[in-house]
C-alpha cells in the first residue's frame, strides 16, 4: 500500500444468531431489533456515514434479509404513504440513506467468529483501510461521533486504531482487553499505544481494566494476520487474535470512547439504551420521562 490512506469502507458483521435474544431473534436479525424507533443497525450506519464512510459492506447470513430490504427501497411503502400524504414518514423512509452511500452484501457462510466475518469482506475491501463496527455496541452521537473521532486520529498516524472503555475487572471475559505497557491510559492520553491484546482473559489475567467497543480502524494488513489466526476463545477464529499478531509488526492505537456505549448484546443494556433514548427522543420525552417516574414510584 503506498500513499495517504483514507478509509472510506465500513463493514458491519451481522451474521451473528443473536442466541441472547431468542426467541425474538429466531426469524428477525438481532442487529433489527429496535431502541425506540429505528434499528440498532440504523444507529451504527449512522455513525459510519456521519464520520465520513461512503461505502457499507455488510456480512450476512441466510437468516439477515431484513437488513438488506431495510437499506434498499420500498415501492410499495412509498406509494402508499404518498397517495395518504404521509410526507413526514415518506421523508423518513426514503432517507436512512443518503445520496452517495453505496451498500454491499457479503455472505459468512458458517458462524465462525468475528475474525472469519471480517476476513469474508476481504474481496470487497481492495487492499484499503477500513472500519468495522459491531451494531451491539450503541454509542449515542449526540455529543461527539466515536468513529469520527478514530478517523481522524487514523488520518493522521496512518495506524490502525481501536475503542476502548473502562470496565470491571470482573467482566473482563466479555471483551477484548488491552495492555498499554507502562502509559497511563486516560481521557487525556488520548490515543494510546497498545503493547498487547487478549481475548475475553480471566479477571486475575487481565492486562487492564480497558475492554475494546465494537468500533476499529484497520490498515489492509490486519487481513493477512487474520488469515494467520488459529481458533480462540470459544473456539472462534477472533479478530482480537489477528490484532495480537498485528501489533508485532505495525502500532496500533486504542481510544477512550467519548460518549456512553449501551451493551445492547444482553438485554439490560437493550432496556438501559431503551431508557436513554427514549428520554433523549424529541416526540417522547417528558410523557416518556412521566411514565418512568410512574414506574420508579411504585418501586
Ligand atoms: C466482540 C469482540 C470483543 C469486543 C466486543 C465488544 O465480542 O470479540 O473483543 O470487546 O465484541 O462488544 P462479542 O461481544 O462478539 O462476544
Amino acid at each position: 500500500m503506498t500513499g495517504i490512506m483514507k478509509p472510506r469502507k465500513a463493514i458491519f458483521p451481522v451474521a451473528g444468531l443473536g442466541t441472547r435474544f431468542l426467541p425474538a431473534t429466531k426469524a428477525n436479525p438481532k442487529e433489527m431489533l429496535p431502541i425506540v424507533d429505528k434499528p440498532l443497525i440504523q444507529y451504527a450506519v449512522e455513525e459510519a456515514i456521519s464520520a465520513g464512510f461512503t461505502d457499507l459492506i455488510f456480512v450476512t447470513s441466510s437468516s439477515k434479509r431484513a437488513i438488506e430490504d431495510h437499506f434498499d427501497k420500498n415501492f410499495e411503502l412509498e406509494c402508499r404513504l404518498i397517495e395518504t400524504q404521509k410526507h413526514e414518514l415518506l421523508s423518513i423512509v426514503q432517507n436512512i440513506l443518503p445520496k452517495g452511500v453505496n451498500c454491499a452484501y457479503i455472505r459468512q457462510p458458517e458462524t465462525l467468529g468475528l475474525g472469519h466475518a471480517v476476513l469474508c469482506a476481504r474481496p470487497l475491501i481492495n487492499g484499503e483501510a477500513f472500519a468495522v463496527l459491531l451494531a451491539d455496541d450503541l454509542i449515542s452521537t449526540a455529543s461527539s461521533n466515536c468513529l469520527g473521532n478514530m478517523l481522524t486520529v487514523f488520518n493522521q498516524t496512518q495506524t490502525s486504531i481501536l475503542a476502548v472503555e473502562h470496565i470491571k475487572r470482573e467482566d473482563s471475559q466479555k471483551y477484548g482487553v488491552i495492555d498499554t505497557g507502562t502509559q497511563d491510559a486516560t481521557a487525556t492520553s488520548n490515543p494510546v499505544k497498545i503493547t498487547a491484546i487478549v481475548e475475553k482473559p480471566l479477571p486475575q489475567d487481565a492486562p487492564s481494566s480497558f475492554g475494546v467497543v465494537g468500533r476499529y480502524i484497520f490498515t489492509p494488513d490486519i487481513f493477512s494476520c487474520l488469515e494467520k489466526t488459529a481458533q480462540g476463545a470459544g473456539g472462534e477464529i477472533q479478530l482480537t487474535d489477528a490484532i495480537a499478531l498485528l501489533l508485532k509488526k505495525q502500532c496500533v492505537n486504542a481510544m477512550i470512547i467519548p460518549s456512553k456505549r449501551y451493551d445492547c448484546g444482553s438485554k439490560l443494556g437493550y432496556l438501559e439504551a431503551t431508557i436513554a433514548f427514549g428520554l433523549a427522543h424529541p416526540e417522547l420525552n417528558s410523557d416518556f420521562a412521566a411514565l418512568l417516574k410512574h414506574y420508579v414510584s411504585q418501586l
